[in-house]
């Protein structure tokens, strides 16, 4: 197969993490005979750097051409005081927007050996297997923000539309899961998750009569996810609600750095990046966790090419990298860790075997 991906290395940790998603990306390729062209755009800080603007043009064009793009992570203090005119952050939110990538899938799962990672006890982590769909193109991240004087206001709306099309990507995944779907919002309190429980339950009710629904509230479902997470199955939420519980539900994998996320919209095209950010404070010091990219780069194969045998050998060798102890200092707090290459390499050394 012929496919163009657009590469967007961006900020701090990005460019490392980045590199060994590349390498894994390339070897599967060519031992696959697939034809990958592979395009590197600046994004974020790095373009605001370069260009005054943190999504130039010529990036936006190449993601819109390509068949995927993948993304490491933006952001850092260089680019964030309060008075800064442009963030890198409002390239992410532009490109997610322009590519139309309104569900964000991020699959939580539990690795055997991974479980003294974590700083939740063992017996409660054994098993889980969940995922997030996080609505990704709406609500109070897109709404109008204002700012005077005395006061600021971020508006929170959703469309029915929306709603539909977030819940039907979420119902079709439980469907192919264990059929548990859990919706998550603050009817008690919103106007937005009243309209949102009423549209999830009519969609799946009536397309996904096989999948059972369940409504949780977001400050019990926070709760729930670290007292019984092994229970859910898929759950779907608003934007905000979702970047919050991904970062808590990350714990439960033992680490930010391992989780992957996959961006899709109506077509084939999406958009991968790890759930982390840049972390500007281990930045250049080669330590970063690369499983979350690498991960992401398998949602990449199975997503957006198709290649879900490829897509399963990489999630098979971060696998046997993780258990060889291919690990990095935020998964082995105590014990030996080894660099972001030594880690890239441990698992393209499974690839090649
Ligand atoms: C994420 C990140 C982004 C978000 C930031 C960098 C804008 O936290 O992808 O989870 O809030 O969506
Ligand atoms: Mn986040």
């Amino acid at each position: 197969m012929k496919a163009r991906i657009a590469v967007l290395p961006g900020d701090g940790i990005g460019p490392e993490v980045i590199a060994e998603g590349v390498r894994c990306l390339r070897v599967l390729a060519e031992r696959g005979g697939h034809d990958l062209t592979l395009i590197e755009r600046p994004f974020g800080g790095a373009a605001i750097d370069l260009t005054g603007e943190p999504l130039p043009p010529e990036t936006l064009t190449t993601c819109q051409s390509a068949d995927a793009v993948l993304l490491g992570a933006i952001g850092g203090p260089k680019w964030s005081a309060p008075e800064a005119k442009v963030r890198p952050e409002q390239g992410l939110l532009e490109l997610r927007r322009a590519l139309g990538v309104y569900a964000n899938l991020r699959p939580v799962k539990v690795h055997p050996a991974l479980l003294g990672a974590s700083t939740l006890k063992p017996e409660v982590l054994t098993g889980v297997d969940l995922l997030f769909v996080r609505e990704l193109t709406g609500g109070i991240y897109f709404g109008e923000k204002r700012r005077d004087a005395t006061a600021a206001s971020d508006l929170c709306t959703y469309t029915v539309t929306e709603i539909e099309r977030i819940v039907r990507v979420a119902a079709h995944l439980a469907q192919q899961r264990r059929g548990k779907l859990v919706s998550i919002d603050k009817s008690n309190v919103l106007e937005t998750s009243r309209l949102w429980r009423e549209v999830a339950t009519r969609i799946v009710r009536s397309e996904f009569p096989q999948v059972s629904l369940e409504h949780m509230l977001v400050d019990a479902a926070a709760m729930h996810l670290i007292r019984r997470p092994r229970d859910f199955d898929v759950l779907v939420t608003e934007n905000m609600f979702g970047d919050i519980l991904t970062d808590e539900a990350s714990m439960l994998a033992g680490s930010l750095g391992l989780l992957p996320s996959a961006s899709l919209g109506e077509g084939r095209r999406g958009l991968y990046e790890p759930i982390h950010g840049s972390a500007p404070d281990i930045a250049g010091q080669g330590i970063a966790n690369p499983y979350g990219t690498v991960l992401s780069v398998a949602l990449l194969l199975r997503h957006s090419l198709g290649l879900t045998a490829e897509a399963e050998a990489l999630e098979q060798a971060v696998s046997a990298a993780i258990d060889a102890g291919a690990l990095t200092p935020d998964l082995a707090p105590s014990g030996p860790a080894v660099s972001t290459r030594a880690a890239g390499e441990a698992v393209l050394d499974r690839l090649t075997r």
